[in-house]
C-alpha cells in the first residue's frame, strides 16, 4: 500500500481508522506477503525477521495459482508487496504479467545459479526433489522405470499414483515440457492419463503406494522425510527411488520469492528476500522439519537427506517453467 508521503503517520492512522483510507485492502504499515509455500516453514525462516529489522509482516496464504492469478488480476494495484510460491511456475506468470521488480544483486548473488532464473527477477529460497515412491513389497527394484517418461507405457496401466491437481505435479510437468518438448510431453501425458490413479496429494499419493493400491508414485521427496522423522505412521512401506541421470524425472523445483514492481515498499521488500536467501534463515530451513533443501550458497540441508549436488538433477531455467502452458496440455488429455 502507498500512502501520500506527506500526511504524518498518526494522522493516517486516524484516517484509517474512520475507513478514510481503504485504497488498496491493507491495514496499515505492515509488509504484504503473498505466500504460497507452507505456512510453517515461511513462518520459521521468517520468525526473527520482524525483531531485527523493525519491519512488521501481514501473511495472505493460498496456492501457487490461486496467489499467481490474484496479483495478476490486481496488476498495479495489488497490495502485495512479496510474493513467495511453493513451485516455480506460478512465479513465472507474475513475471510474464511484467509486475516482479528485478532483485538487488547482492540478493541473487546468495543462491546457486540452479536455484533462479536467468532473469534476476526473483530468487529461488527452497528446493524439493522429484522422486518415485516404491512398495518393495509390491515391485522389485530391478523392475523400477529408468525414466520418468516410461511411466506412460502400457506396462504401467493402473500402476503408478500422481496428485495431477497440485502445483508440485504440475512443475515436474513444466520440467518435462521444458526438457522434452511439446510433442513428447502430450504423449507422455496422454500415457499417464491412462495409467494413473489419480489422488489428492502428495501424502495421498504416499499413502496409496504403503498400502500397496498402487506399486509406485510421483511425489516430491520430503513428504517422504518428514513421515520418517515422525517414524513413518503413513509411508513406512514405501520407498524411494531417485531418477538421477539428468531424467526429467530428477527435476528439483525451486521455491520462488519476487518483490512486486507496484510496491510501495521496495527497499523493505527487497530486504525481506534478501533475508530469506541469507545464510541465517538458510540455516533455519535446514535446521526446520521441513525437510526441503536449502538452497543459499555454502548452506547444508537437513543431514538426513541425500545432498542436493548428488541428484544429478536436469538443467533446466527455473524462469522458463510456464505453468498456463502445462495447464492446458493437461487439461487437452483430460488429467485436469
Ligand atoms: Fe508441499
Amino acid at each position: 500500500m502507498t500512502r501520500p508521503a506527506r500526511i504524518p503517520a498518526a494522522v493516517v492512522s486516524a484516517l484509517a481508522a474512520a475507513g478514510v483510507l481503504t485504497a488498496c485492502g491493507s491495514d496499515g504499515d505492515a509488509l504484504v506477503v503473498y505466500s504460497a509455500q507452507h505456512e510453517s516453514l515461511v513462518r520459521t525462516m521468517l520468525e526473527d525477521f520482524t525483531a531485527e529489522t523493525g519491519i512488521e509482516l501481514e501473511f495472505r496464504d493460498a496456492n501457487d495459482s490461486e496467489l499467481a492469478n490474484q496479483i495478476v488480476q490486481e496488476g498495479k494495484a495489488s497490495p502485495a508487496d512479496v510474493f513467495l510460491t511453493e513451485n516455480s511456475p506460478g512465479m513465472d506468470v507474475v513475471d510474464r504479467a511484467g509486475l516482479l521488480a528485478p532483485l538487488d544483486q547482492k540478493t541473487l548473488d546468495q543462491v546457486g545459479e540452479a536455484y533462479r532464473p536467468s532473469s534476476g527477477n526473483w530468487v529461488g529460497f527452497a528446493a524439493r526433489s522429484t522422486v518415485l515412491a516404491y512398495n518393495p513389497a509390491e515391485i522389485a527394484e530391478d523392475e523400477l522405470p529408468a525414466s520418468i517418461l516410461d511411466l506412460a507405457d502400457p506396462a504401467w496401466d493402473g500402476r503408478v499414483g500422481i496428485a495431477s491437481g497440485g502445483a508440485d505435479f504440475q512443475a515436474i510437468v513444466s520440467a518435462v515440457l521444458a526438457l522434452e518438448g511439446e510433442d513428447a510431453t502430450r504423449e507422455w501425458l496422454t500415457g499417464l492419463q491412462r495409467n494413473a490413479e489419480v489422488y489428492a496429494s502428495n501424502t495421498a499419493v504416499m499413502k496409496a503406494v504403503d498400502e500397496g493400491e498402487v506399486p509406485v508414485g510421483v511425489m516430491y521427496h520430503y513428504y517422504w522425510y518428514r513421515d520418517q522423522a515422525e517414524n513413518g505412521l503413513i509411508g513406512d512401506d514405501a520407498e524411494l527411488h531417485y531418477f538421477g541421470n539428468q531424467d526429467p524425472g530428477a527435476f528439483v523445483s525451486v521455491s520462488g520469492a519476487g518483490v512486486l514492481a507496484s510496491s510501495g515498499r521496495a527497499k523493505d521488500a527487497q530486504r525481506l528476500v534478501r533475508y530469506l536467501t541469507a545464510r541465517e534463515a538458510q540455516e533455519k530451513l535446514a535446521d526446520s522439519s521441513a525437510l526441503e533443501y536449502a538452497v543459499g550458497t555454502g548452506v547444508d540441508s537437513a543431514q538426513a537427506l541425500p545432498p542436493l549436488a548428488d541428484l544429478d538433477a536436469p538443467q533446466v531455467d527455473p524462469g522458463e517453467l510456464s505453468s498456463p502452458e502445462v495447464t492446458e496440455l493437461m487439461q487437452e488429455v483430460g488429467l485436469l
